[in-house]
């Protein structure tokens, strides 16, 4: 049993991709923690009364998901060694390994008005991670190389300081590491995708659900078949309901083979609504408790502390700071 650090961006609704890429691969074992990175989101224009409640819905959520038993669910704004731990982190990575960031080089290379913490973000969410001397970092695809800058961080840190963090290792799912979004299943699902039917949302009705799978971009031809590569579209919807459903794609593929894209996509509408309702429906019960949610987190913050403080401290003393 690893003891696994886990974040989550506040920043819009979380949508299927973050489920199935991310957070179903989170386990509610001991040590573990998996936090709500209000931080993070402070990176790229934001509204601050938004940011509120999607930081309440988001951490209700990870409630929902029974992370705080076992684990622990907290905001990162809440444990001050995150942002402290990240400014000597700072002071540790590099221009040019940062540089190299695609998330970064997508969003805000060339952008004058990019924030600075756009660029330096990863090193904050090396910080998260650190502070808890943790060996897994259950992510999708796209997070895969802020967690292999992280360890080059750590490595870096250790050998210059003495071995004060424990590397650790990105760990992703085999199949549904990066969910595509409905509208172009040659780009990610993504929660900042101004498009709403690109994406499901954990909070959609059952009915929108449905229609947006109905809708969703499919292939040319009429065959069910799994080919990520000549048939994008169907793949990523095979590949959607294979995570949620546990049977495998090619056997889903073989059921819907010859049927038509009509009834296949039926099938996957069905598996997405029944494996998200149970979900919604008990964040829907949280969220009508917002001081239940803040107790929850009161204790998650407690004892993320327990564990960031005595890191901070180790941080400091090597680095020299008196
Ligand atoms: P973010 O939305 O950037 O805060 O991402 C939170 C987590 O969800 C990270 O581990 C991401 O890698 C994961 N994630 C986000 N979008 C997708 C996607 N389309 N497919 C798979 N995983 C995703
Ligand atoms: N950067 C991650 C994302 O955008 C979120 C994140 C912040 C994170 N800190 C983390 C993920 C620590 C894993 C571990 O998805």
């Amino acid at each position: 049993m690893a003891k696994a650090f886990s974040g989550i961006q506040p920043t819009g609704q979380i949508q299927l991709g973050n489920y199935i890429g991310a957070l179903r691969n989170w386990r509610p074992d001991p040590g573990s923690f998996y936090c709500v990175v209000d931080l993070h989101s402070l990176s790229q224009p934001w509204d601050p009364k938004e940011l509120q409640e999607n930081t309440r819905s988001t951490a209700a959520l990870l409630l929902a998901l029974g992370l705080g038993q076992g684990s622990h669910v907290f905001l990162q704004s809440h444990v001050q060694e995150h942002a402290e731990l990240a400014w000597i982190l700072n002071c540790i990575g590099r221009m040019g390994e940062l540089g190299r960031m695609t998330q970064f080089k997508s969003k805000g290379r060339g952008h004058q008005d990019a924030s600075v913490g756009l660029f330096t973000y990863p090193l904050l969410m090396a910080s998260d991670i650190l502070l808890y001397r943790v060996e897994e970092v259950p992510v999708g695809e796209d997070q895969k190389q802020h967690v292999e800058l992280t360890r080059d961080i750590a490595e870096r840190f250790n050998s210059r300081f003495g071995p004060v963090f424990t590397v650790p290792e990105p760990r992703i799912a085999e199949v549904g590491g990066r969910v595509m979004s409905l509208r172009n299943p040659l780009e990610k699902m993504s929660k900042s995708d101004p498009d709403p039917n690109s994406k499901i949302l954990l909070s959609d009705s059952d009915e929108v659900i449905a229609k947006k799978i109905m809708t969703a971009v499919t292939d040319s031809g009429r065959e069910v078949a799994y080919d990520p590569k000549e048939k994008p579209g169907v793949s990523n919807l095979l590949e959607i309901a294979s995570t949620l459903s546990g049977e495998s794609v090619e056997a889903l593929a073989a059921r819907y083979r010859d049927g038509g894209y009509g009834a296949f996509k039926r099938g996957v509408a069905e598996v997405v609504v029944e494996a998200l309702r149970p979900l919604r429906e008990k964040v829907e019960a949280l969220l009508a408790d917002p001081e239940e949610i803040d107790r929850q987190l009161e204790i998650g913050r407690a004892a993320a502390e327990r564990e960031a403080r005595p890191m901070l401290a180790e941080v400091r003393e090597a680095v020299g700071l008196l």
